[in-house]
């Protein structure tokens, strides 16, 4: 009889303990194809370390006073639309905000929930009806200071540009939507009867592992298993890729947002071929004028080292898991792996000796250009400013003297 009590607690006490596990868990948004980053860290501690402090894994996070750049002290948070209407940033306990003050009365106040992007600018949003809109001033680097976020006026507060889903198709791992039936307030004639909604709870923050990798769990819970196994079993190799499926992988985002879509960017794997996703409006050959931002893939595809090496690729230049190198001589030693015995002629020489020249191919050949997609305006300005990126169109360009 005791031995049978007994028996049944321990029975309850396992059931309880596998349960305990169970809910601890972690479960993807995505899915249980999904394992998440932190599941990575165990067997890539290199790459987990190098891709944690990257912009693409910050790309999107939760706002809060540690990772929101800007001003909230008196002298500087202030954005003054005309003289009786001005937007303060403000800290309010753990919180931060954007207040408009009108005759200097509060009017509204919008609370920093996400954060979009970290290195030359910042851009945040707000819930409402569970959307996210953006908040109408941006911080920008260049300037270390506020200015209008990007496309909006200078000389009134606007509190209703919707961030869609398209947003974080780009600057996170996963966003689900659904449709939902309009409250009868919302209604009205012109607009349909649904709307579509952001469900809060399924996003992944930023461009984490899988994003680019794909689905992992079965990789993780085999090596798991096998921990002699050393060769990658269940996950895509990119070294197993062609040349155009390394460059969708990146161009999914990196190429501009013009073509007409057929599927969702979410659903991209590595592997899959992006003209699935995408039919382009313009040809790749196209001698168009592509921005600087968001397009370095057309861009570096108009370049004769592009066209006729028919092996540069993104990582030619680039690692995958670190932000780019701020080291211009690191990128001059990639160029002459292609370009030995290179002589540039007396006028160039003249502008620029070459053992200075050896070290900054970048500045002459692939200079910084204002973006024509993003500008902004400061507080009390008329004038618009610009946004500065290096082109990826590398080219021989009109000399200046440096
Ligand atoms: C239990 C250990 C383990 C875990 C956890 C793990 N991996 Fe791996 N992974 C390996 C081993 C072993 C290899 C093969 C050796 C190598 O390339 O490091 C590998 C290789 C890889 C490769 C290279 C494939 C190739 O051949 O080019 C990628 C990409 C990868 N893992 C991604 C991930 C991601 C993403 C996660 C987290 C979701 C993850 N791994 C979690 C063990 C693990
Ligand atoms: C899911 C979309 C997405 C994919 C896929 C993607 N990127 Fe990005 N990448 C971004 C976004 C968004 C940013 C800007 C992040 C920020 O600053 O907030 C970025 C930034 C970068 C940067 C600049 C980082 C810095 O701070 O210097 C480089 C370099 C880069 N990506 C290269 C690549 C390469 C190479 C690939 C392919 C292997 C790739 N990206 C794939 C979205 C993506
Ligand atoms: C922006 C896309 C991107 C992100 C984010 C990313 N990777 Fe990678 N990863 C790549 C690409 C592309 C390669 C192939 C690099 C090459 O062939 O040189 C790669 C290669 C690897 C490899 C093979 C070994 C190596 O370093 O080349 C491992 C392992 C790996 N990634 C793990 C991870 C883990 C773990 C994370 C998250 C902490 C991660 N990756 C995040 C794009 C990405
Ligand atoms: C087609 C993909 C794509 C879409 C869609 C997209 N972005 Fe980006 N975004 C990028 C890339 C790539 C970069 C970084 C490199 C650059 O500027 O070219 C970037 C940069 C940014 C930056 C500056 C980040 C930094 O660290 O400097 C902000 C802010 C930003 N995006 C916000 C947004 C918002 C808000 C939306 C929606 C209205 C949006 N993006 C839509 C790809 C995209
Ligand atoms: C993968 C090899 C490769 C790499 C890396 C490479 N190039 Fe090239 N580049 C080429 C080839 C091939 C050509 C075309 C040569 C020809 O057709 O005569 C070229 C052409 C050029 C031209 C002439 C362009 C024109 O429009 O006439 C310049 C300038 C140039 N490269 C500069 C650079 C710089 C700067 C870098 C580094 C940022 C670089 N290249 C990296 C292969 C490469
Ligand atoms: C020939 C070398 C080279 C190739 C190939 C290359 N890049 Fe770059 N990339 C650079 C250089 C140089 C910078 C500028 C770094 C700086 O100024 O801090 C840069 C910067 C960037 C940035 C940050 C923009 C900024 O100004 O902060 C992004 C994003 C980026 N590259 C994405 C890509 C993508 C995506 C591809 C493939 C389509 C690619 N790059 C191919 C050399 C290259
Ligand atoms: C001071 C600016 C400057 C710097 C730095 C510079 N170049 Fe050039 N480059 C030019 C100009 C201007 C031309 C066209 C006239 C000439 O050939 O000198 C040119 C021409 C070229 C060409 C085409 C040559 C041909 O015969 O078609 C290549 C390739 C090239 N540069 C590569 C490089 C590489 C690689 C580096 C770095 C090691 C570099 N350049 C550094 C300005 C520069």
């Amino acid at each position: 009889m005791k031995k049978i009590g007994i028996l049944f607690i321990l029975v309850v006490l396992s059931v309880f303990f596998t349960n305990c596990a169970k809910s601890d868990e972690y479960i993807d948004p995505r899915g249980t194809d999904y394992a998440g980053s932190e599941s990575c860290i165990q067997c890539h501690q290199v790459q987990y370390n190098m891709a944690f402090q990257s912009s693409h894994f910050k790309a999107t996070a939760p706002a809060n006073s540690e990772n929101v750049l800007g001003n909230f002290d008196e002298g500087s948070h202030t954005f003054i639309y005309d003289k009786n209407t001005r937007l303060v940033m403000e800290k309010r306990n753990d919180s931060l905000y954007q207040v408009l003050y009108k005759n200097g009365k509060e009017v509204e106040a919008h609370r920093f929930e996400i954060i979009f992007g970290t290195k030359h600018a910042q851009t945040s949003v707000y819930w409402r009806n569970h959307n996210t809109y953006e908040l109408p001033v941006s911080y920008y680097n260049s300037i270390h200071n506020w200015a209008t976020s990007p496309g909006f006026p200078a000389d009134k507060p606007y509190f209703d540009r919707m961030v869609v889903k398209d947003c974080y198709s780009c600057h996170a791992s996963n966003a689900s939507s659904r449709s939902v039936n309009q409250s009868s307030e919302e209604k009205n004639f012109l607009s349909m009867d649904v709307e579509d909604i952001i469900d809060k709870k399924t996003i992944v923050y930023g461009i984490d592992c899988e994003r680019c990798h794909g689905p992992a769990k079965k990789h993780v819970n085999f090596h798991l298993k096998n921990p002699t196994v050393k060769t990658a079993n269940s996950i895509t190799s990119f070294k197993t890729l062609n040349r155009q499926q390394k460059l969708d992988a990146c161009a999914l985002c990196h190429a501009g947002n013009d073509g007409m879509k057929m599927k969702s960017r979410f659903e991209f794997k590595p592997g899959d071929n992006l003209s699935e996703f995408f039919r382009e409006t313009r040809s790749i050959n196209d001698t168009a004028n592509f921005d600087v931002h968001g397009n370095q893939f057309r861009l570096m595809a108009q370049s004769k080292c592009f066209i006729n090496s028919e092996k540069m690729d993104c990582i030619t230049c680039h690692n995958p898991h670190e932000n780019a190198s701020k080291n211009m001589a690191s990128y001059s030693k990639i160029c002459m792996s292609c370009h030995q015995g290179l002589k540039h002629n007396e006028k160039t020489l003249k502008i620029m000796p070459e053992k200075l020249l050896a070290d900054n191919c970048v500045e002459c050949h692939m200079p910084k250009k204002a973006s024509g997609a993003i500008k902004f305006q400061l507080s009390n300005s008329k004038q618009l400013s610009e946004y500065i990126l290096r082109t990826h169109k590398i080219g021989i360009y009109p000399m200046e003297k440096k």
